[in-house]
């Protein structure tokens, strides 16, 4: 076995983390879906969470941002253990998150619903002015009712929604789901960008190849637990991650 498929093998752990969870379980009722899972981000990184339909990825989300409540395990910014916050807790603390499905207030306009994402932003305004800048589709479309909007239209507004605050970390669940073969691309880049405004990014996607192009680091889910992590390049080049996760 070479290195790199032996480097595939282990999930690291980075000290330098601004978002990490240890040991994460949690379910719905009796059903136990997540059994210890781990994950870090670092200031600047795009870390990509995959595996297959059921895994566990959405719950994870959901349990990040505190929308589950944790049955063991850990949560920490910036190396402070904060478990115990509530959900509405987390984006004054730097953390933000874009749900897989309902992640508009369809019956309100797109000013509107930038409006519910300024509630902790410093300076709603300008900040407005910049999310306009990466996402000009918006500006344009300011009055409209978000019900309205075209599916990739849809999903930047909910990104754009969730960065009002300018948070640390974005969680993002599946952004490119549903969306044409050339809006796919596009969403990848709009989340570079956001990296590069300073927002660390967590994103679940089953669009792997796609999103390891702007991808630094990768997580793989599976049945609940973790699998491997690796740089984007290692899962890259893995005949055999490729042979058992990406279908090709
Ligand atoms: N609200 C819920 N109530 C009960 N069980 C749920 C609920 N949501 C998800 N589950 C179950 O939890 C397990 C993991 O689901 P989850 O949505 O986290 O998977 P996923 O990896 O995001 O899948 P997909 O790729 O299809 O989005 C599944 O068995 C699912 O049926
Ligand atoms: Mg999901």
């Amino acid at each position: 076995m070479s290195d790199a498929e032996t480097d595939i093998e282990t999930v690291r752990r980075y000290e330098d983390a601004v978002f990490s969870a240890r040991g994460v379980e949690t379910g719905y009722g009796d059903l136990q879906v997540l059994y210890g899972v781990d994950i870090d981000v670092r200031d600047d990184e795009i870390v990509l969470v995959f595996g297959p339909n059921g895994a566990g990825k959405s719950t994870l989300m959901r349990a990040l941002f505190k929308q589950l409540p944790l049955w063991d395990g850990t949560i920490e910014i910036d190396g402070e253990d904060y478990s115990h916050l509530e959900s509405n807790e987390m984006v004054p603390h730097g953390v933000a998150y874009v749900p897989q499905t309902a992640n508009v207030f369809p019956n309100l306009t797109v000013a509107e619903n930038l409006d519910i994402g300024s509630l902790h932003a410093a300076d709603p305004a300008s900040r407005r002015e910049d999310l306009f800048e990466l996402f000009p589709r918006l500006e344009e479309r300011q009055s409209q009712d978000a019900a309205t909007l075209s599916g990739g239209e849809r999903q930047m507004l909910a990104m754009a929604r969730a960065l009002m605050p300018d948070p640390d970390v974005l969680l993002i669940d599946e952004p490119s789901a549903g969306l044409a073969p050339q809006l796919i691309e596009r969403t990848f880049e709009h989340v570079d960008q956001i990296r590069q405004a300073g927002t660390a990014v967590l994103m679940v996607e089953q669009n792997v190849s796609a999103a390891l192009e702007v991808t630094d680091r990768a997580y793989a889910l599976d049945m609940g637990e973790n699998k491997f992590e690796a740089d984007a390049e290692t899962i890259r080049d893995s005949q055999r991650v490729r042979d058992l996760y990406l279908g090709q």
